[in-house]
């Protein structure tokens, strides 16, 4: 597949911006490493909460537990935002950020994506979009943290055998190219509105349920070394995962913890 020019860019994405923090100052990148890692630079300059870091390419893009994020260059929406969240916002970013990345979705095609817990976003089994949170807790204390979101808006997974299997992106499902534009300031509004939300101290676990596909699933859970297995009963208002295993017992696993192999 020909893979088209660059349609992002400060002056493009500010035009019909309507959020008042998230994106309100903007770093763009035609390449760079990892928009995580400029984002972490910005944050040491003291970057203001809502600062976003997008980029057309990264060299060395970053999922959780260390594994590599891929992209061809001008495919995908990679982003990176600079939160000032307390610990109780912290706790529910993650629902936050899924949730944003499928009412985006939502808005601009008319997909039905789902969560797959605690952070990636699949539509027809295949994962479209994933999270990463990076910060750090002293305490009650967090620092200031740096939210990722690749969401595979015009890739084509069958140019990476490494990925072919498991990942799939809206051009892919939809048969026509879509606008990371558009997808982006739909997100960037879903998150401001939801990231509101959350500190007006109001729960969004109920919405954030809806949408999760793992429930009630035979699942194995991985962290670390140890595996569970059992299924998967339930999500607190936290969203921990309530995983009622084999021999009877309820365990709840920390968002954030572990990888599900459903
Ligand atoms: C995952 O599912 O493992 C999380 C993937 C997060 C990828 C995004 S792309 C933009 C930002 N920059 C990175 O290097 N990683 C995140």
């Amino acid at each position: 597949m020909k893979q088209s020019k660059s349609d992002l860019s400060v002056a493009s994405l500010r035009k019909e911006l309507r959020t008042k923090i998230i994106g309100q100052n903007v770093l763009y990148y035609p390449v760079t490493s990892s928009t995580m890692d400029v984002a972490k630079q910005v944050v040491k300059e003291e970057a203001a909460e809502g600062t976003i870091v997008i980029a057309d390419h990264q060299t060395a893009g970053r999922g959780r537990f260390g594994r590599t994020w891929w992209a061809s260059s001008n495919s995908s929406i990679l982003l990176s935002v600079v939160l000032h969240p307390r610990l109780e916002e912290l706790r529910n970013l993650n629902m936050a950020a899924t949730l944003a990345v499928v009412q985006s979705i939502e808005k601009v095609t008319d997909l039905k994506p789902v969560i797959k817990w605690p952070n990636d976003v699949l539509i027809e089994g295949k994962k479209v979009s994933g999270i990463l949170i990076e910060s750090e807790v002293h305490g009650e204390r967090v620092s200031p943290t740096v939210m990722g979101i690749g969401l595979n808006v015009n890739l084509d997974p069958s140019s990476n055998p490494e990925i072919v299997k498991t990942a799939t992106s809206l051009r892919e499902v939809l048969g026509e190219e879509v606008s990371r534009l558009e997808v982006l300031r739909a997100l960037l509004g879903s998150f401001e509105e939801l990231y509101n939300a959350l500190r007006g101290g109001e729960s969004i676990a109920k919405l954030w349920r809806r949408q999760l596909e793992t429930l009630g699933k035979q699942v194995s859970v991985k962290c670390g070394e140890q595996v569970w297995q059992g299924r998967a009963e339930s999500v607190d208002d936290e969203g921990n995962l309530l995983l009622r295993c084999t021999d009877g017992r309820l365990l709840t696993v920390v968002a954030g913890e572990v990888t599900l192999q459903v």
